[in-house]
């Protein structure tokens, strides 16, 4: 049965752990994986800038025997007015396998959704979800931790704005999480809305005794930098350096990263054993094949 891939939120606890379960396995052997997708296609549109999301979802299709058509938003006929709903009608009479979306609008995926009967899977939206970056940092966690329950997890940074900080609302009430969230004031939405989540309230207490850091992007194209008076003074309040970052605590980031502003270079580059960028990248092929198959193959 073909299902859509929209947030964390949709899906249940067991539906969670089978999709970092198969990214696991994927890992391990390709013969796990390969023609999964033959002659299926999948349709990628993104509407905002992407390297690590749309290239993974590429890798991931391609990997599995399927093929990827991209839609370039600057050249197709959404440019020439043709609303978004006619857009996703005819292409889905061409038959594909599934659409990748990203998008700068809250809930676009879903709106989407109500117009096909082909998957959609939401490669992120707005400020709402990023539900497969989510998946990628929980198989990573389940790589380096050994298990995903009962994580003492602190995510710092601009909140408000943070889609990944949303997505993982939702992995922590599954998994029972103590989470917490830290940033300048400026940068943190209204307590009802994170009323799972504790605020720290220095950033001594934010890093005290955690299993994972996860740092996040000032987001310049949200216009996030207005929220501080400058840069350099959110590296000095907020950021991470060769100082301050504990030793036992693992780092991660779900990039791309503003070097200097949330984590030193020198950490990004000389803690190789606990800050977990670029394993998160490399599990995010993994992790996003494992959507395929939730979506595609059922
Ligand atoms: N983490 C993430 O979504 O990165 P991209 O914007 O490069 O896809």
């Amino acid at each position: 049965m073909y299902k859509n891939f929209l947030g964390i939120k949709d899906l249940q606890k067991n539906d969670v752990e089978t999709l970092v379960a198969t990214a696991i396995k994927y890992k391990q052997s390709m013969e796990e994986y390969k023609n999964l997708l033959k002659d299926k296609v999948i349709i990628t549109i993104f509407f905002e800038n992407s390297t690590r999301t749309r290239t993974s979802f590429e890798i991931a299709a391609k990997k599995m025997g399927g093929e990827i058509v991209n839609i370039d938003y600057e050249k197709s006929s959404l440019k020439k007015g043709e609303t978004d709903f006619d857009t996703i009608q005819n292409l889905s009479a061409m038959h594909p396998d599934a659409f990748v979306v990203r998008h700068y609008d809250s809930g676009y995926p879903n709106f989407l959704s109500k117009f096909t009967d082909i998957p959609i899977i939401n490669a992120g939206d707005g400020i709402c979800e990023h539900p497969s970056q989510a998946v990628l940092d929980l198989v990573t966690m389940q790589e380096v931790k050994g298990r995903l329950d009962n994580l003492n997890v602190c995510i710092i940074g601009d909140i408000t704005n943070s889609r990944v900080a949303r997505s993982h609302l939702e992995t922590a009430k599954m998994f029972n999480w103590n989470l917490s969230f830290y940033g300048p004031k400026t940068m943190m939405p209204k307590k009802e809305w994170i009323k799972e989540a504790k605020i720290e309230t220095n950033l001594e207490k934010a890093l005290c005794d955690k299993d994972f850091i996860i740092l996040l992007r000032i987001q310049l194209e949200r216009n996030s930098g207005q929220n501080l008076p400058s840069l350099g003074e959110y590296a000095k309040f907020f950021g991470l350096n060769q100082n301050n970052t504990p030793k036992k605590t693992y780092i991660m980031h779900p990039g791309p990263v503003n070097r200097n502003v949330e984590l030193s270079s020198y950490v990004m580059d000389n803690n190789k054993n606990k800050t977990l960028i670029t394993k998160q990248v490399e599990n995010g092929v993994f992790a996003r094949m494992a959507v395929y198959n939730f979506c595609i193959n059922g």
